[in-house]
């Protein structure tokens, strides 16, 4: 009687194992494809940072659609370019070739990246700023009513046509320190 309770607790435990190997090998299975989200190698490598317009492609907001968007420069010169709805004017700028610096890469460190909005209607149309954007738009040279920070202001269709001044000088900033440099 004792050698057959214990045979089945043994086969009870060999089974158990079984299952338990089956799924980790398939979870190893699931952790080889590189945009699995349980790939921890995924996870840590590929999710140092988010720029706004992954969040926007993770929200689904990221369409082929595009925006027209004219940068001016401080001589008065237009760049008129179209721009992916939910994707920042500080990445757009970087992708054309736009001379805005954005020191910090879109974190809220700097105000390298303020453009002005040359439309009330259109500057009406964007969300508040957050207290962040207003206290590093405090920072910023030039500062006008219509002020705002570039990785801040996300491509969106009622933003067509948008007109951005780009500001005569901007305060550059060792991010961590916060040491400004005249420019
Ligand atoms: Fe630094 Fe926009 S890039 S706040």
């Amino acid at each position: 009687m004792f050698s057959r309770i214990s045979r089945l607790g043994f086969r009870i435990l060999n089974e158990t194992r079984v299952a338990q190997n089956s799924i980790t090998k398939r979870s190893i299975y699931r952790c080889r494809d590189q945009n699995c989200c349980f790939n921890p190698l995924t996870r840590f490598f590929f999710s140092t940072g988010t720029t706004t317009s992954d969040k926007a492609q993770s929200d689904g907001n990221q369409s082929n659609e595009t925006i027209s968007v004219t940068f001016v420069d401080k001589e008065g010169e237009e760049k008129h370019i179209k721009v992916p709805i939910g994707m920042s004017m500080l990445e757009a700028a970087h992708e054309n070739d736009i001379e805005l610096e954005g020191a910090c890469e879109g974190s809220l460190a700097c105000s390298t990246c303020h453009v002005i909005v040359m439309d009330v209607d259109h500057y009406n149309k964007l969300e508040d700023p957050t207290d962040e954007e207003n206290d590093m738009l405090d920072l910023a040279f030039g500062l006008t009513e219509m002020s705002r920070l570039g990785c801040q202001v996300i491509a969106m269709p009622e933003l067509d046509g948008l007109r951005l001044a780009l500001p005569a000088a901007t305060q550059h900033f060792y991010v961590d320190g916060h040491v400004p440099k005249p420019h």
